[in-house]
């Protein structure tokens, strides 16, 4: 099988933690490196929840962990705790100081894919300062990334945080236009309408089944899911949502990938009303396509590659307090 080498720029809650353990234990990857950025919780928590997932995962300080940008580029910081809580149901672990990197996630992004000229691609799975940073102090970045995969905007469907923007884009709408603009030759974007809310959704009952799974890694993914889910069905979302880790799943194995077409994608950084949102113009409208946008996946195949991952064997690095086992 072949193995994509990846780094996963996160911030860390909820699906960001799915997506690390779907990296940790995928035979079709090859995670190099997590960065964090400012997103959904607190900055400090979402280091701590990064280190629970690689610990519950018996790989804390394998994999190198680097802290990025911790607040957005020109907008204030605005969480999503409101449906996450702390992006972890509570748990706590003493943090480990020498499984954190030295290393700026913007500089290790730019000196990995250097290292390695178009082998390395970047799951970009929280707001895009980070990835914006390291477009604008080396251009050379946009060369040297292989495949982007965003996981961002809606395609002329509902927003999220706002009625017409998804949370990433809406949190650092001038990071995501330098994205947009940087010139990314395999740029491509997992949404949350229609992606998420109809290919990644999946009820609570088949969310049990999942979590019926007797290994740390199940029971770690419950703790740190059970709190969106129940969000989710107070706003009318009929089940737990996986956006982060069904962009991974989009590079990983692209045969999941049912439809995806090319598209004009730009992001509103000017209005109040519409801020963050992703106007996305098919071909119909002429203009210079950027971007992949991804139409539909095969949502029965990813749960099956959820479920599959839930079933890894475990030895967590340390202890994991509130994590029963
Ligand atoms: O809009 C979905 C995105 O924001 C995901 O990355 C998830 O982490 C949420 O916080
Ligand atoms: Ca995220």
């Amino acid at each position: 099988m072949q193995k994509h080498p990846i780094i996963i720029d996160n911030d860390t809650a909820q699906d960001d933690c799915v997506t690390i353990l779907l990296a940790l234990t995928d035979p079709a990857a090859d995670l190099r490196a997590i960065t964090t950025v400012a997103g959904n919780v607190p900055f400090d928590r979402q280091v701590a929840n990064a280190q629970m997932t690689l610990s519950v995962a018996g790989r804390l300080g394998d994999v190198p962990l680097h802290l990025g940008c911790r607040q957005p580029m020109l907008r204030p910081w605005v969480s999503a705790e409101e449906v996450h809580g702390d992006g972890s149901g509570g748990l706590e672990i003493e943090l480990d100081p020498d499984a954190i990197s030295d290393e700026h996630a913007v500089d290790a992004l730019i000196r990995l894919t250097a290292e390695q000229p178009g082998e390395i691609s970047v799951v970009a799975i929280g707001p895009l300062t980070n990835i914006a940073t390291a477009v604008v102090k080396d251009r050379r970045f946009v060369e040297n990334v292989k495949s982007l995969y965003i996981m961002g905007g809606s395609n002329n469907g509902r927003g999220n945080t706002t009625s017409s923007a998804e949370f990433n884009f809406y949190v650092d709408p001038h990071a995501a236009q330098i994205v947009m603009e940087a010139g990314f030759t395999d740029l491509h974007i997992v949404t949350w309408d229609p992606i998420t809310i109809r290919d990644a959704t999946y009820s609570r009952a088949r969310y049990d089944q999942l979590t019926s799974i007797d290994t740390p890694i199940a029971a770690f993914f419950k703790k740190v899911c059970d709190a969106t889910l129940s969000f989710n069905e107070s706003v009318g979302i009929d089940g737990s949502t996986h956006p982060d880790s069904i962009t991974l799943a989009a590079l990983l194995y692209p045969e999941l990938v049912l439809e995806e077409g090319r598209y004009r994608v730009d992001v509103d950084t000017q209005s109040e009303l519409t801020m963050g949102y992703s106007a996305m113009a098919w071909d119909k409208f002429g203009s210079e396509a950027n971007a992949h946008v991804v139409e539909r996946m095969d949502g029965e195949a990813f749960y099956d590659i959820l479920a599959r991952m839930l079933q890894t064997p475990s030895v967590p690095s340390r202890p994991i307090d509130g994590l029963a086992g």
